[in-house]
C-alpha cells in the first residue's frame, strides 16, 4: 500500500503553520463550519462511524468516550489533549504541532462543539521547546482572526485554548496524572474510576485526547465516517502516523493506512536494515508493547493484528532491531527509563522497577546468577494487575518477552557473564 498523506502531508512545509494558507490550501476550518451546522450528537455518531480510535497508546474509541460525558453534571466541561508524547520510540505529535498546528485547532474547536466545552488545555512535553512555540503563534493568530475566543468563527460559541507545559516527567502523559499536574499537583496518577470523563480536571467532566486523534477530526467532518473507516480496516478507521527508528535506513514518521504489512513500513517506506544485517527483533508499539521476533513481526499494522501477535500498536512506536543487537543491553536500556519514570506511589511499580533494573545491571556487570532469569519474571508477573495505573505493566511486558523470546541470551550472560552476541550493540535510543 502507497503512503498516505491525509495529516503529514504539510510535513516539513513552513507555510502550513499560517491560518490563512492552511484555509486556502487544505479546506482549512471547513470541517469546523461544517460541524456548527451539526449537533453534538450528529458529530459523536459521525466519529463514532468513523472507528478513529485513540492514538496515544490505549487505542479506545473515540467517539464512545466523547459519548461518556455527562450532559446534566452541572459543571463545566473540558479538552485536555494528550501532548506529552514521553513514551519512548514516540514521535509523531511533535510533527503535528510543528507543522500543521491549524490541523490540530480545528480539531480542537470540532472537539469542544462536539462535548460542549468552552475551555481547551494542550498539555505539551516541557522539552518540546519548538512545537510548543509554533503551537502558541499558530493559537495567537487563531484569536486575532477570530477562529478562538468569545465568538469561534463568528458562532454564538466561546472557546479558550490554552498550553501548559510539563516539567519532563512521562507519568504526566497517563491521562489522570496528566489532570494532577494540570492542576498544578504533583502528576500522580489518580484511581479510576472515575474516570476523567466523568470526573477530571477540577472535578469537572474531562476528555483526554491525543494530539493525533484530534488532528483527524476535521477530515472526518469533512469527509465522512464512513469514508474514513473505509480508508482503515475493520475495527480500525483511517491512517496513522507510525514512528519508525533503530536499526532501519530511514528512521522517520510515516503515515499508513490500517492494516499495512508491518514488513512493507520497514523494508519498504524505511529503507530496510542496516548495512543489510538481518532484522532480530520490532518493538511495535512504543518501549511498553511487546517485543515480537523478526517472523512474528510478519503482520499487519492494525490493534486486532498486532494484539494476535501477542503485541500492541500502542503510541505506534516501531523500533527495529537488527542481529547484533545485545537483547539483555536492550533490556536494561527501557528498564531503566521505566525505573526512573515510576512515581512510586504502588509497592509493586516502585520496588519491582528497581530490582529488575539492579538485576539486569548484575546480569551485565558479569556478577549474574542463573536463577536471576526467573526471579526477573517472577517480579514482572507481580507487577501486573496490582497498581494505579499502567505504567507498571509497561514495565513488566518488554521483561516478559524478551525473557520468553531471547531466553538463551539471558542464561547465556548469566553462565559467561558476557553477551553472546558478537559485536553486544544495543538498541539506538530514538
Ligand atoms: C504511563 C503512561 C504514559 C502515557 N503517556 C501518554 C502520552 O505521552 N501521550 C498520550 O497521548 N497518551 C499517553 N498515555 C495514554 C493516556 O493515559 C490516555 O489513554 C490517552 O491520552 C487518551 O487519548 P486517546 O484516547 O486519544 O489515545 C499514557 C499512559 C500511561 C499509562
Ligand atoms: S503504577 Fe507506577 S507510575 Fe503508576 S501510579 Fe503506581 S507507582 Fe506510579
Amino acid at each position: 500500500m502507497p503512503l498516505h498523506t491525509l495529516i503529514s502531508k504539510d510535513f516539513y512545509n513552513e507555510k502550513a503553520r499560517d491560518s490563512d494558507w492552511y484555509k486556502e490550501n487544505r479546506d482549512g476550518y471547513q470541517g469546523a463550519l461544517k460541524a456548527f451546522d451539526m449537533s453534538p450528537q450528529e458529530i459523536i455518531d459521525e466519529v463514532k462511524t468513523s472507528n478513529l480510535r485513540g492514538l496515544g497508546g490505549a487505542g479506545f474509541p473515540t467517539g464512545v468516550k466523547w459519548g461518556f460525558v455527562p450532559k446534566d453534571s452541572g459543571k463545566p466541561v473540558y479538552l485536555a489533549v494528550n501532548a506529552d508524547e514521553s513514551e519512548p520510540g514516540t514521535f509523531k505529535d511533535k510533527y503535528i504541532m510543528t507543522w500543521d498546528p491549524h490541523r490540530l485547532i480545528e480539531g480542537i474547536i470540532i472537539t469542544c462543539w462536539a462535548i460542549d466545552a468552552h475551555v481547551a488545555y494542550i498539555y505539551i512535553r516541557g522539552e518540546y521547546v519548538r512545537p510548543y512555540e509554533h503551537l502558541q503563534r499558530a493559537i495567537d493568530q487563531a484569536y486575532r482572526r477570530g477562529l478562538l475566543g468569545d465568538r469561534v468563527m463568528g458562532r454564538d460559541f466561546k472557546l479558550d485554548v490554552y498550553i501548559h507545559r510539563g516539567a519532563g516527567a512521562y507519568i504526566c502523559g497517563e491521562e489522570t496524572g496528566l489532570l494532577e499536574s494540570l492542576e498544578g499537583k504533583k502528576g500522580w496518577p489518580r484511581l479510576k474510576p472515575p474516570f476523567p470523563a466523568v470526573k477530571g480536571a477540577f472535578g469537572a467532566p474531562t476528555i483526554v485526547n491525543n494530539v493525533e486523534t484530534i488532528a483527524h477530526v476535521p477530515e472526518i467532518i469533512k469527509q465522512g465516517g464512513q469514508w474514513f473507516a473505509d480508508l482503515g480496516c475493520e475495527k480500525n478507521g483511517g491512517t496513522r502516523l507510525m514512528c519508525v527508528s533503530g536499526h532501519v535506513n530511514k528512521p522517520d514518521v510515516y503515515e499508513i493506512r490500517l492494516g499495512t504489512p508491518m514488513y512493507e513500513l520497514i523494508y519498504e517506506h524505511a529503507g530496510g536494515i542496516l548495512d543489510g544485517k538481518k532484522m532480530k527483533a520490532v518493538i511495535p508499539g512504543g518501549s511498553s508493547a511487546k517485543v515480537l521476533t523478526a517472523e512474528e513481526a510478519d503482520c499487519d499494522c492494525s490493534i486486532e493484528a498486532l494484539q494476535a501477535a501477542g503485541s500492541m500498536l500502542g503510541s505506534g512506536g516501531v523500533m527495529v532491531m537488527h542481529e547484533d543487537t545485545c537483547m539483555v543491553k536492550a533490556l536494561q536500556v527501557i528498564t531503566s527509563f521505566y525505573a526512573h519514570e515510576s512515581c512510586g506511589q504502588c509497592t509493586p511499580c516502585r520496588e519491582g522497577t528497581g530490582w529488575l533494573l539492579t538485576t539486569l545491571n548484575r546480569l551485565l556487570s558479569g556478577e549474574g546468577r542463573p536463577s536471576d532469569i526467573d526471579t526477573m519474571l517472577s517480579l514482572s508477573g507481580n507487577m501486573q494487575g496490582t497498581s494505579i495505573c499502567a505504567l507498571s505493566e509497561a514495565a513488566a511486558w518488554p521483561v516478559e518477552s524478551f525473557i520468553l523470546k531471547f531466553r538463551e541470551e539471558f542464561d547465556y550472560m548469566a553462565a559467561h557473564g558476557r553477551s553472546m552476541v558478537a559485536d553486544e550493540e544495543s538498541a539506538p535510543a530514538a
